[in-house]
């Protein structure tokens, strides 16, 4: 059979709303052309993030019920830690209530001025709460990845060239830690082989260096590998997985992604010492460190979202979905990031609207028009995500429409398909923006646009 059905069925339902062109309209503009600005409610199709947007299986609903608050020891806890203990090998296991609290804890350890943290790609919370700390975030992804059309199995991996370059210009001494986000997020979903995560481990060692993962997405990554990766594809999920945590000293994890919870994070590490004083900034601003500032039922959910995410019916069907979406773009002639991603299929603004130069914000005009014309939220991640606050202009203009997981159906993203060719088509009346007001930081949650 060639068909790859949703590997689950459905016991509840939430009704979609539906509102008019007009309405959207009036929507659209009293948001000031934000999506993070437009209520929930007047979406139709919410691909914003695949970032705590997922269904819960009955499973997790019935580690809800059976979630234990007590404060201090709560038996939830220890079935959450056992549950990462076996999945990821590691011995320290902080619970936090997201991928953020675990970054914003690492960073204020190990961060600091005149410190330099690298990464294949840092996601844009990573970059602010290492640029917080006073230190500076570098970006050192494969020239590939800069390449839209380019086919390559894992566009994710890092410039380990780059990598040794870098650390021999400042100086070991000066770089606290080493990351690797698996997924690349911000370079189209992409995956990071293992081959690439050794040959980074080894640099690591070769200067002393702690290596980090951001493990947000590592199941997406690890079903990647197994299908592209030589030597990889008769080895069970879990295998991989842990052959990726083996290889670092630590991992910051979002459990919103592939924890399959609504909220929650994880941070991992080996070292006592510093387990010690994570421990400590914990209770200072998250929680006691066997809930981390969660409820016990979260945790519940988390210990259970965790394992089903290693499911191979469940990591085929998701990465399937993907590339499905991306390869009907492609063929109604829309040029995204190839090849399609694991969480998301990212568009190239700057091909679908070339009349709308880079200092007008092609990705945001691309999501006004989604929303608009069919009630679709996507999100920009291109000048407006990353070109405020002094920085420069990234080098691609994208906008991702991100999946969540075990939410929506073929036909959704069917209508996800027909919709955007139909923009495409009418792409001449897409129009620039402009930015009114910004805040310092993180500009695209709440920047306000007026269309030119
Ligand atoms: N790292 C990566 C690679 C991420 O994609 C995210 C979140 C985080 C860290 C932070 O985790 O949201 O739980 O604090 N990404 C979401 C997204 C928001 O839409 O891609 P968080």
């Amino acid at each position: 059979m060639k068909t790859i059905i949703e590997p689950f069925r459905i016991k509840v339902v939430e009704p979609l709303r539906f509102r008019t062109r007009e309405e959207r309209e009036a929507i659209v503009r009293q948001a000031g052309f934000n999506m993070f600005l437009i209520p929930a409610e007047d979406v139709l199709i919410d691909l914003l993030t695949d970032s705590g947007t997922g269904a819960m299986s009955s499973l997790q609903w019935a580690g809800v019920m059976a979630g234990d608050e007590s404060y201090a020891g709560s038996p939830s806890f220890f079935r959450f830690e056992k549950s990462l203990r076996e999945i990821t090998g590691f011995e320290h296991i902080l619970p936090t209530h997201q991928g953020r609290a675990s970054e914003r804890i690492l960073f204020e350890l190990l961060g600091g001025g005149g410190r330099v943290v690298p990464n294949n790609a840092h996601f844009d919370t990573t970059r602010a709460n290492i640029e917080h700390s006073g230190a500076e975030a570098i970006d050192l992804p494969i020239a590939e990845a800069r390449q839209p059309r380019l086919r390559q199995p894992f566009k994710g991996n890092m410039d380990v060239a780059a990598l040794e370059a870098l650390i021999e210009r400042v100086g070991p001494t000066n770089v606290p830690v080493v990351m690797c986000t698996v997924t690349s997020n911000n370079f189209g979903g992409q995956p990071v082989s293992l081959e690439n995560l050794r040959a980074v481990r080894r640099v690591c060692d070769r200067f002393h260096l702690p290596f980090f993962l951001d493990a947000c997405r590592f199941a997406e990554n690890a079903w990647f590998i197994k299908q592209r990766e030589s030597g990889q594809s008769d080895r069970p999920i879990p295998a991989i997985v842990r052959d990726m945590f083996d290889l670092a000293d630590g991992a910051t994890i979002s459990a919103k992604k592939d924890g399959l919870v609504n909220i929650g994070g994880v941070l991992l590490l080996r070292d006592e010492a510093l387990f010690q004083r994570a421990s400590n900034l914990l209770i200072l601003t998250e929680g006691y460190v066997t809930y981390g500032g969660l409820s016990g039922r979260d945790l519940e959910a988390m210990a259970q979202g965790f394992r089903e995410v290693l499911d191979e019916d469940y990591l085929r069907y998701r990465i399937r979905s993907a590339e499905y979406v991306g390869e009907r773009l492609l063929a109604g002639g829309i040029q995204i990031i190839e090849p399609p991603g694991g969480h998301a299929i990212y568009i190239d603004a700057t091909a679908f609207c070339p009349h709308i130069p880079a200092e007008q914000f092609p990705g945001q005009a691309l999501v006004v028009g989604l929303y608009r014309h069919a009630g679709i939220r996507g999100v920009e991640i291109g000048s407006v995500m990353f070109g405020g606050g002094g920085h420069e202009r990234p080098a691609l203009e994208l906008v991702r429409l991100a999946f969540p997981r075990r939410v929506y159906t073929q036909s959704h993203m069917d209508y996800v398909v027909e919709a955007t060719i139909e923009l495409f088509r009418e792409r001449d009346k897409l129009r620039g923006l402009r930015i009114l007001s910004e805040p310092p930081a993180l500009r695209h949650f709440t920047a306000q646009f007026e269309e030119l």
